[in-house]
Order: C-alpha cells, then sequence, then structure tokens
C-alpha cells in the first residue's frame, strides 16, 4: 500500500474540516464551493499515483494485475476530472479576485494563483503525454502532481 493513501487522506480530512468549520457552513459563498469541487477533483486525480506505486511495489502478481485493469479503466475518466478541476478552479479564482480585488500580499492569494499556474502545466504535460508519451513528460507530470498536492495543502491551511 503507497503512503500516499494515507497522505491523501489527510489532505481530504483537513479540506473538509476547513470547509465545515466555516463560519457561514452550509450557507457558503459560491467561490468555495467552487474551490472545494475543484479539490476534491484533484484528490480524485491524483490518488492515481497511489494506485500506480502500489502496482509497482504490491508481491502478488495477481493483485498486481487487477489494480492495473482497474486503473485502465479509470483512465478515460482521469482526463476529463482533470480539466473539469482546471475549469472549477478558473471559476473560483475569478470569483474571488471580483469580489476581494488581486494582490499577492494576501498569502492565500498568492499560493493559490501558484497552485493555478501549476494546474495549468498539469493539465498541460497530461494531454502531452497522452498523445507523445515520454519518460521526460511522464516525470513532469509525475512531480507537477506533488509540487500541486503541497500548494493546494498551503493554500488550504492558510
Ligand atoms: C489549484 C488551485 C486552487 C484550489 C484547489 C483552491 C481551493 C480552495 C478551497 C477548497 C478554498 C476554501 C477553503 C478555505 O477557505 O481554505 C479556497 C479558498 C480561497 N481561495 Fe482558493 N483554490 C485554488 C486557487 C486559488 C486562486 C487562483 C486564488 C486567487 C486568485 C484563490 C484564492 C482563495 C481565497 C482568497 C480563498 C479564501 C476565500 C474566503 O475565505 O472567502 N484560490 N480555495
Ligand atoms: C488535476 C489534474 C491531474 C492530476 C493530478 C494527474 C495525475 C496523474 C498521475 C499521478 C498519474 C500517474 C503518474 C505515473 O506514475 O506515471 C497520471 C497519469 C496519466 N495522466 Fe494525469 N493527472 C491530471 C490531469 C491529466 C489530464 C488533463 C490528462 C489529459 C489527457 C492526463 C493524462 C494522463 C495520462 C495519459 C496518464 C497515463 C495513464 C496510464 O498510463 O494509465 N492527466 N496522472
Amino acid at each position: 500500500m503507497s503512503k500516499w493513501f494515507l497522505f491523501n487522506f489527510i489532505l481530504l480530512i483537513i479540506l473538509l474540516w476547513t470547509v465545515i468549520s466555516h463560519f457561514s457552513f452550509p450557507n457558503l459563498q459560491t467561490h468555495i464551493w467552487f474551490g472545494l469541487a475543484g479539490a476534491l477533483l484533484f484528490l480524485y486525480n491524483w490518488t492515481r499515483n497511489a494506485v500506480f506505486e502500489t502496482i509497482r511495489n504490491v508481491p502478488n502478481r495477481k493483485t498486481k494485475v487487477r489494480l492495473a485493469r482497474l486503473s485502465k479503466r479509470v483512465v478515460t475518466v482521469h482526463r476529463w476530472t482533470g480539466n473539469i478541476a482546471l475549469a472549477a478552479i478558473l471559476v473560483h479564482g475569478s470569483l474571488v479576485v471580483y469580489q476581494y480585488g488581486f494582490t499577492i500580499y494576501n498569502n492565500k492569494m498568492l499560493v493559490g494563483v501558484l497552485a493555478f499556474v501549476a494546474l495549468v502545466f498539469q493539465i498541460t504535460t497530461g494531454w502531452l503525454r497522452l498523445y507523445k508519451p515520454t519518460i521526460k513528460l511522464r516525470y513532469f507530470h509525475l512531480y507537477t502532481g506533488m509540487i500541486l498536492f503541497f500548494l493546494i495543502f498551503l493554500h488550504i491551511i492558510l
């Protein structure tokens, strides 16, 4: 079992806790719902890393094959959930800027913008690796995902 299942679970709990404990819950403002949707879709896609790592490390061949088959089945969904996450975050960021105005002196906003840039990079390398799979692109898609994980974590706890 990959340690990433645990890390993803911790991020999920922190994310849900932050949103639920918001003073206005459940009548949250629209930008928070969009931020939550984007973060959940990211987590769904990122769990692919945990599954891939488990496939690489599991000693039982039967389990390996079963997991690989399951993973193949969800890959078509993967590209669309990734794109919808980007669309949700575009709406989230636009609503935030519309409401509060833009400033890089707000740490939450600054880290949000960095996460947005990383997300655009992630989606781009995803499409590139679909049509032209190279080792370099594979690592870019994987490591940007990791950077994105930490930026989103930071964005939520700030
Ligand atoms: C991958 C990118 C992003 C994700 C996953 C994300 C996710 C979230 C989530 C789930 C929340 C609600 C929870 C909380 O208050 O901490 C939130 C709040 C917030 N986000 Fe983002 N966000 C992203 C990008 C951005 C961008 C680009 C901006 C700014 C331009 C931004 C600015 C903010 C601000 C200011 C809040 C606080 C809103 C409030 O409390 O009224 N975020 N974000
Ligand atoms: C939130 C956005 C996304 C995240 C977090 C994400 C994450 C991941 C991860 C962790 C893997 C496994 C990496 C490995 O070990 O090689 C992967 C594989 C892949 N991703 Fe993404 N991805 C995202 C969006 C996209 C998009 C938009 C596409 C567009 C086509 C895409 C295409 C692919 C492809 C083709 C694979 C290889 C799948 C396979 O071999 O079964 N990804 N992604």
